[in-house]
C-alpha cells in the first residue's frame, strides 16, 4: 500500500540519547497508559477525530500513536497508519487491533522526526499528545509537512505552556521534572504555529479551562 523509501539515521548524539530516554519511559507506560490517561486524552481525540473532514478511501497517519487510544473514534472507510517509537506501546495498539477487527489499521515503528515514508503520502496528519513529547517539535512539524499532501489536514491535540503568568511560571519550574516524566510542558503555541509552517484554521480547547488545544491546520506547501 505504501513505498517506503531508506530510514536517515540522526547524526547528533544528543537526539538518538533522547529518544533512548523516551523509549525507555514509555515502555515503563505500556501497561498502565489506558488506566491513566484514557480518561483525560480520549474526549478530545474523540472530539478531533469526529470533526476531521475525512473522505472513504482517505489515507491517514497517526503520529506517536502509542496504544491506539484513537483507534475506535476513526471511520472504518479510512486506511490509518499509526507509527511510534516504543516497541511496548505499539504491541498495546496492536492487540486493540486484535481485539476489535480493525483491519484498516496498520502499526510501524518508526521516528516521526524522520520517517521512511514518500513526499505527499498522507491526505490527513493526526498528532495527539505527542508534539510536545519528541526531542525537537519542528523537526517533527517539518517530516509531517513532507510527508502529507498539498493543503491535507494536519490535526494536533497538545498542552501548550499557560498564557496566565502564575501558571506560566510553574510550568517553567516543573518543566525538568515533567521532561524526566515523559513530555515539556513549556512549549508556546504562538512560536509552535508560527514556527511549524501550518495554516491553523482553527484553535480551542475544549473547555474554558483546559490544559489541552484543538489545533486543525492546513498544510500549506
Ligand atoms: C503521550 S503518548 C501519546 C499517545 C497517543 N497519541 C495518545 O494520544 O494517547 C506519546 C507517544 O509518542 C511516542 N513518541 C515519542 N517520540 C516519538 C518519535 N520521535 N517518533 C514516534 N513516536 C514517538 C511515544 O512512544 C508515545 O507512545
Amino acid at each position: 500500500m505504501f513505498t517506503l523509501r531508506d530510514y536517515k539515521p540522526y547524526d547528533e548524539s544528543g537526539i538518538q540519547l533522547e529518544i533512548e530516554s523516551i523509549k525507555k519511559i514509555y515502555a515503563g507506560y505500556s501497561n498502565v497508559y489506558d488506566t491513566l490517561f484514557k480518561r483525560f486524552f480520549y474526549p478530545r481525540i474523540k472530539h478531533a477525530i469526529t470533526y476531521m473532514d475525512i473522505k472513504p478511501g482517505d489515507r491517514i497517519l497517526d503520529v506517536g500513536v502509542g496504544t491506539g487510544l484513537s483507534f475506535l473514534a476513526f471511520p472504518k472507510h479510512c486506511s490509518i497508519i499509526g507509527i511510534d517509537l516504543s516497541p511496548e506501546m505499539l504491541r498495546q495498539a496492536r492487540e486493540k487491533i486484535r481485539d476489535n477487527n480493525l483491519d484498516n489499521i496498520k502499526l510501524l515503528s518508526m521516528d516521526a522526526m524522520s520517517t521512511a515514508f514518500q513526499d505527499d503520502t498522507f491526505d490527513t496528519v493526526f498528532i495527539s499528545h505527542v508534539v510536545s513529547v519528541v526531542p525537537d517539535p519542528y523537526r517533527l512539524m517539518e517530516e509531517v509537512r513532507r510527508v502529507c499532501k498539498k493543503n491535507g489536514q494536519v490535526v494536533i491535540v497538545n498542552h501548550f505552556k499557560s498564557r496566565n503568568r502564575v501558571v506560566e511560571a510553574v510550568e517553567k519550574i516543573i518543566n525538568p521534572v515533567c521532561k524526566r516524566i515523559g513530555w515539556r510542558s513549556d512549549l508556546c503555541l504562538n512560536e509552535f504555529i508560527s514556527r511549524s509552517g501550518l495554516r491553523v484554521e482553527k484553535k480551542y480547547m475544549l473547555k474554558k479551562l483546559d490544559f489541552w488545544h484543538i489545533l486543525f491546520a492546513k498544510n500549506i506547501k
